[in-house]
């Protein structure tokens, strides 16, 4: 029998980095083996990995990368807000090139690094449903939104199951203030990305990525139907990190994008 084989993109990154190493105790029966892609350099193949590098902007290569894959977990892309062109080429684009040859290739599951910036421009006093209107906050933003709807096409056309995972600040552990909110701690995301490609039937889901944070501002609708349940909370990180946090009559301590909201931000495109 062939061994079931997971694909990640952008795997050499902060978060695949991690899922790296923290994903194999959840997938080992359901995924020995763990394909891993990025166009920057990956290291050397560990026990159970294979290396595809291969640019998201091309789609022979992406395919190339696909062929033999049962799910995916598309972490690759600019995480960052940038000009226009490039958030499209290599955000939008990209994302349909790794959902079009998911599709050629007979994956059934994709699993999509969403982020908050889909909605940031919401105050920080809602609580934000998966189900409320986008409110993208940077092109960065409109290109998780179209990853999202894209990921709902090929659901409905495909029958592909999508799970978009709407990660919020994944880090080690909070820095600021607005982290106690919107903190991602590594073995929650390991667990919640396993459950997102190993739950039966999620059919379109798109979930917060969160931990179990005592002041979280996104609604844990959705963790049920992947069995999410988070180990930790950044409320642990108070007395550390309260009084770290900008002016509050400013627009980015009021929304939930924080930075990514300010109309003069433009991340790596000033770089
Ligand atoms: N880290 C967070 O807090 C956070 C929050 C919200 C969403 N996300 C999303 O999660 C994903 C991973 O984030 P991260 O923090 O690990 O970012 P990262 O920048 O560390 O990793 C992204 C990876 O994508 C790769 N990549 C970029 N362009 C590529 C291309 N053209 N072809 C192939 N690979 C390419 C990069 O080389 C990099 O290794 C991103 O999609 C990001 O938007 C992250």
């Amino acid at each position: 029998m062939t061994p079931h084989r997971l694909l990640i993109t952008g795997a050499a990154g902060e978060v695949g980095s991690a899922l790296r190493e923290l994903l194999r105790e959840h997938l080992g029966e359901h995924f020995p083996v763990i394909r891993l892609t990025d166009n920057r350099d990956l290291g050397s193949a560990r026990p159970g990995e294979e290396l595809a590098p291969a640019d998201l902007t091309d789609f022979d290569a992406v395919l190339q990368a696909m062929w033999g894959v049962d799910a995916v977990i598309h972490l690759g892309g600019i995480a960052d807000e940038d000009t226009y062109a490039n958030i499209r080429a290599v955000n939008m684009d990209g994302t349909y090139n790794v959902l079009e040859a998911a599709r050629q290739a007979g994956v059934k599951r994709v699993v999509f690094a969403s982020s908050i910036h889909a909605v940031g421009f919401y105050p920080r006093s809602e609580m934000v449903s998966p189900t409320m209107p986008v409110r993208p906050d940077t092109y960065y933003g409109v290109s998780k939104v179209f990853g999202e709807a894209l990921g709902r096409m090929y659901w409905e056309r495909y029958g592909i199951g999508f799970v978009g995972v709407r990660i919020c600040s994944f880090q080690q552990q909070p820095k600021d203030r607005r982290h106690l909110s919107t903190w991602l701690s590594p073995r929650d995301a390991a667990q919640l990305f396993a459950r997102a490609v190993t739950a039966p039937d999620v059919g379109f889901l798109v979930v917060a990525g969160i931990s179990g944070n005592t002041r979280r501002w996104m609604s844990p609708e959705g963790w049920d139907v992947l069995g999410y349940a988070p180990q930790d909370d950044a409320e642990a990180y108070v007395a550390e990190v309260e009084h770290i946090h900008g002016d509050e009559s400013d627009i980015t301590e009021q929304r939930q994008g924080g930075v990514f909201v300010d109309s003069g931000y433009v991340g790596r495109a000033g770089r």
